[in-house]
């Protein structure tokens, strides 16, 4: 990937998460997040009175058992769901206060969502899926060229921009769905266990690209593995267990693998 490489961006309103990351706030922020949902006669609560900060620029693995609300937690930061309780702040924007129309616009200028098993359009080319979130912005066909050909570019696919999914390897795929989260520049990139259907070559090339986002371009990352491989190229693993954050472990941290005995000049 070009370090200098940028993909053109939008102009972003008042409320741009990279503005409040400017002023020293964490880029998120959970005060006591919940998620319930009503189940026969009762409820379920996938997430319980979680407390985190993000800062900007961060990479986050989660982890912790099936069930444990990875992919709750995931959804609500990428304001696909909305809380039950407590607060949610991105960028200085509550967003549990904002109303489901507005929370799509919010998430379309600045989330960028991975998938397991990538989610591509198969009838429409590499080119054209990742074209697609850009069709909501109201751009000119060239800027649209210039955008989808960057993005192809930083994932290393540009030479297969016209094949259909079905052509594609699945690490290709992957590469592909990731073009299409970052083609709208978005401040935020999250992913839901991206190399969960991948061998673990295509899983270490994916996760080593995903890394290079954060760290050449600057984006906040957050991911859900089973993998302790991919959780190591994080900078933190967060453990989630019944909706609670358990544990959190930093890179530094971790035990560092043994290093040969240097002698003794
Ligand atoms: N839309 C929903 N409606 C009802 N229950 C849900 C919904 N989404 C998730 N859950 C429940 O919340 C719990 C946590 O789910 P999830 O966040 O998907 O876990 P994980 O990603 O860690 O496997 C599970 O018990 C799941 O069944
Ligand atoms: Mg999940």
């Amino acid at each position: 990937m070009n370090s200098h490489a940028t993909i053109p961006g939008h102009t972003h309103g008042p409320t741009h998460p990279e503005r409040a990351a400017q002023s020293g706030s964490p880029l998120i922020r959970c005060e006591r997040l919940t998620k319930s949902y009503a189940k026969g006669g009762g409820s379920i609560t996938p997430l319980q009175e979680l407390d985190l900060e993000v800062p900007a620029g961060d990479f986050l693995a989660l982890m912790g058992p099936s069930g444990s609300g990875k992919t709750t937690l995931l959804n609500l930061i990428a304001g696909i769901d909305r809380p039950t309780s407590g607060r949610l702040l991105v960028g200085g924007t509550d967003l549990g206060t904002l109303s489901r129309g507005r929370l799509a616009d919010w998430r379309s200028r600045h989330i960028g969502y991975v998938f397991q098993l990538y989610n591509l359009v198969p009838v429409l080319t590499a080119y054209e899926n990742v074209e697609l979130p850009l069709l909501l912005h109201g751009l000119t066909a060239s800027r649209r060229h210039e955008m989808v050909g960057t993005a192809l570019e930083l994932v290393g696919i540009a030479d297969r921009h016209d094949h259909f999914p079905r052509q594609l390897s699945g690490g290709q795929e992957q590469r592909v769905a990731i073009a299409r989260a970052i083609v709208t520049d978005p401040t935020i990139i999250v992913a839901d266990e991206p190399t969960g259907d991948l061998d673990s070559d295509s899983a270490s090339a994916i996760m080593d690209l995903l890394s290079r986002l954060c760290t050449e371009l600057g984006k906040t990352l957050i991911i859900v593995t089973h993998d302790a491989r991919c959780a190591g190229f994080a900078r933190r693993t967060l453990y989630l267990d019944k909706g609670r954050l358990v544990r959190t472990e930093s890179l530094a941290q971790r035990p560092t693998p043994a290093r040969p005995e240097v002698p003794s000049a």
